[in-house]
Order: structure tokens, then sequence, then C-alpha cells
């Protein structure tokens, strides 16, 4: 009998094509977001759900979904699985790690130089017919070379945004839960520093962390009274990390300078009071959004949900408890 494979989001026509050697697969080429009760009908008698961050996979969708035996998240996040509920009933949960490391430091970067240049504001400047004239003042920026980086949560990603900066002859701080070798350290030019030492002192402050219960509101009001006046936040981490009303306070009575935020509370919904402020430059969660890194995450998905289904270890496994030969 062959496995059906529930694919919830638009994905690219190779990755289905993989899929579907190996399986009968539903998909969602119209990419429609499925809530919680349209979710569980496809999935009802699926063996597999190769699903997004989007997607939210709890008790409730696994209680209706009794054939399921793997869970392949299209993200290296996994927030929206409880994998608690998915080891109680064996199910398997993948991620798609190192994949996206490069092009979400990338966009990281994108965020930090936008918003240190202004280059959002200086083109709706731009745009709205506001430029009558070169001047020495306008638009003044933040310089980012030579400056200092204070990355929180230096895993994979937080370490390709550390070797950029080497390139913009910037100072590291670094704060994780556990330290880097001596080695690694040295090759980034990165020192290790408490959270308090790290936001005093940062040009920019990095947030690259998973989102979980510890790391919910890390940065509130406190921690953003803490930095700098000139300094600059760039959230491409999760929402829910920052306390956004905090940061939208902060960034209107500008405590801090300006912020780059990919990711937002309760998105896709956001507060719209972002919108009136000149000094933050706003994505829509696209830090992994390029063409090959986007394919490369959903095909890993497959990946892990086509060796699942073939009783092998999924190479990206996150409740190894589940593994049931
Ligand atoms: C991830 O992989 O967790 C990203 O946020 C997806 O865009």
């Amino acid at each position: 009998m062959t496995h059906k494979v529930v694919v919830t989001r638009g994905v690219f026509d190779d990755v289905l094509d993989r899929l579907r050697a190996g399986a009968t697969v539903v998909d969602n080429q119209s990419d429609v977001q499925l809530d919680a009760g349209e979710l569980a009908a496809r999935a009802a008698d699926a063996d597999a759900l190769v699903c997004a961050l989007t997607d939210r996979v709890d008790a409730a969708l696994l209680e209706r979904c009794p054939r399921l035996k793997v869970v392949a998240n299209i993200a290296v996040g996994h927030n929206n699985i409880d994998l608690a509920a998915c080891s109680a009933r064996r199910v398997m949960a993948t991620n798609t790690p190192g994949v996206l490391d490069e092009t979400t430091a990338d966009f990281a970067w994108a965020l930090m130089l936008g918003a240190a240049r202004r280059v959002t504001e200086a083109e709706r400047y731009l745009r709205d017919g506001r430029w009558t004239g070169w001047q020495l003042k306008q638009l003044l920026g933040t310089d980012v070379h030579h400056a200092t980086l204070g990355i929180i949560g230096m895993g994979r990603i937080g370490q390709a945004i550390a070797r950029r900066a080497l390139g913009f002859s910037m100072q590291v701080l670094y704060c994780n839960r556990s330290r880097l070798d001596e080695a690694t350290e040295r090759s980034l030019n990165a020192r290790w520093v408490a959270r308090d030492e790290l936001l005093a002192a940062a040009d920019f402050v990095v947030l690259m962390v998973p989102y979980s219960p510890a790391t919910h509101h890390l940065i509130g009001a406190a921690e953003l009274a803490r930095m700098k006046p000139g300094a600059i936040l760039v959230n491409t981490a999760r929402g829910g990390v920052v306390d956004d009303r905090a940061l939208v306070e902060a960034l209107r009575q500008r405590t801090i300078a300006g912020a780059g935020i990919d990711v937002f509370e309760g998105e896709p919904a956001f507060d719209r009071d972002f919108l009136e402020l000149d000094n933050v430059v706003l994505a829509p969660h696209i830090a992994s959004s390029s063409v090959a890194t986007r394919r490369a995450m959903a095909m890993l998905a497959a990946r892990n949900a086509l060796a699942a289904l073939a009783g092998e270890r999924p190479p990206n496994l996150l409740n190894p408890d589940a593994f049931n030969l």
C-alpha cells in the first residue's frame, strides 16, 4: 500500500515530483492557508505531513490523524510543533537545519544595512517626490563598518552573521547558552559576554534565538532601555522574542535609533503602529526566502518525510524518542 503524504503549502514542482516517486501526494499548490479544521480533514488518513510554520501541529491535530508517522516542517524553527505531543504518539518530527543559514544571515545584514543607512526611508522620500536636491545633512545614517555587533543566539546562523562582520571590520560580542570554542571565537573575532553587557555596548543587536517560553519577550522595555541611543535592533529570529509593543515605544521615543524586523508577534498580524515609524525596516518573514534556499528547505523536508516512511531515521529528527524501528 502506498503512503499518503499531505503537503500543506505551495511548494516547488520538483519537490512534489520527489514525493510522488515514493507516495501518493495531496498538494496545496494554490497555497491557501489551511485552518485547523481543514488541516485535520486533509491529514486524517495521512502517513506524513509536510508542513510549514503556519501550521499548528498539536495534540488535537494528532488525535485526528491516527496514521501519521512523521511531521516534516519546512523550517528550522519548530515552535509550531508540539514535540511532546508528537513523541507521546510516536510521530516523528523533523526540521530543516543547515540549508538556510547563509541566506538568513544575508538577510539579517540586509536589515542591518537597510536600517543603518535608512534605505527604505530614502526610497519613500524619493518616490514621494520630496527630493529637491543634494544636502550635506540629508538622511544621515549610522556607520556599520568598525561598529560593534552584538549577536544574541550564536548557532550556525549567528556565526554566519558574525563571519560577514569581518569584512566590515566590526567587533563582535555574542551571548549564547554555551561558549564557542576558542578557535572559532578567534576566527570570528567574537567575544562571549553577558546579555546586559552586550545590550549596553553593541551598536547593532541581532537576535537569532529560537522561540520558546524561555525566549518569550527576551527583548522587552527593560532590555531596550539598556541599549545605546544610537543602536539598531534586528529581529530575524521569531515573533514573540521581542515585545513588539515595547519596541514600537522605543522607536517612537527614539531611545534606540532604529530596527529591522522580519518577524512579528502573532504574524501575519502585526502592530500597525510600526507603519507610522520611519526608523524601522519591515519585512514579512522572508529571511530565508531565496529560490535556492526555499527549494532546499522543501526538498529536505521531503527527504525527511520519505526516510521516515521508509522506516529509516530521518536526517533531521527532532524527537529521537519517537523513532520506532
Ligand atoms: C525557519 O526556517 O525557521 C524560518 O523562519 C522559515 O522562514
